[in-house]
């Protein structure tokens, strides 16, 4: 073996393989999970100031408190949640990685992962593959996200974008589908944290990459 080779063979016996998930998805995605809070937080003050649906959430979830500081917090965690959402869609579109992670996704595989799962006999070998039912969530809420904000920018600025109030339905349904988006998100969040916990590597991969 010539020397050339031996360091050949050494470099790659030392060389750390790449991350599960890059840095920029790490960094995007818990940038989006303080941001999220803070929208869907001070979005349940300004719902308390102005019902979508006959129900108040309770003021000590609530960021903000009053209507004035509720729409002051989702301004301003607005802006962070559109800019980063970008960014890691840009990522991932333009890298071919959201293909590759999230794709494809066909029913007989979400009903089999789901049926391993609730059994309990869901492997969690190979963290860096998603399972049908993860891909569908994932997708589902980055839909979920996209819906958000397109109905908030609605309702934010219904004379500018009335094209989009129209394609939603009217002001009123689009208030609706912007509650309706939230919740999902929020349910969303409930499960997924809940099984991050359960399966503490993945929170390890998502917080150091490894
Ligand atoms: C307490 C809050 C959260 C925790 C603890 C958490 C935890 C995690 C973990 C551990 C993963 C990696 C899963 C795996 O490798 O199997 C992940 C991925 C993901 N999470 Fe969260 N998450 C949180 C909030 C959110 C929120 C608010 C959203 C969106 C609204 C979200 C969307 C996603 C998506 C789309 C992925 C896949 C990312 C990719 O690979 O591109 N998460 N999360």
């Amino acid at each position: 073996m010539t020397e050339t080779d031996t360091a050949a063979v050494i470099g790659a016996a030392t060389a750390r393989p790449p991350p599960i998930h890059p840095l920029i998805v790490r960094v995007t995605h818990w940038i989006n999970a303080v941001a999220m809070g803070m929208m869907v937080s001070s979005g349940w003050a300004i719902h308390n100031a102005y019902p979508t649906l006959p129900f108040l959430f309770p003021s000590w979830i609530t960021l903000g408190g009053s209507l004035i500081d509720g729409l002051r917090w989702h301004f301003a965690a607005m802006w962070l949640v559109m800019i980063n959402g970008l960014i890691y869609l840009a990522y991932g579109f333009l890298s071919g990685r959201l293909r590759r992670k999230l794709l494809p996704i066909t029913p007989s595989a979400v009903v089999g992962d789901l049926r391993a799962a609730l059994a309990g006999q869901l492997s969690h070998d190979d963290i860096a593959v998603y399972n049908a039912v993860q891909r569908l969530l994932y997708l589902g809420v980055i839909l979920a996200s996209v819906l958000v904000v397109a109905s908030g920018l609605s309702i934010w600025k219904p004379v500018q974008l009335r094209w989009l109030v129209m394609l939603l339905g009217d002001f009123d349904n689009a208030r609706l589908i912007h509650f309706a988006a939230m919740s999902a998100i929020v349910a969303f969040v409930v499960v997924h944290a809940a099984m991050a916990l359960l399966v503490p590597k993945t929170l390890r991969a998502m917080i150091r990459g490894r």
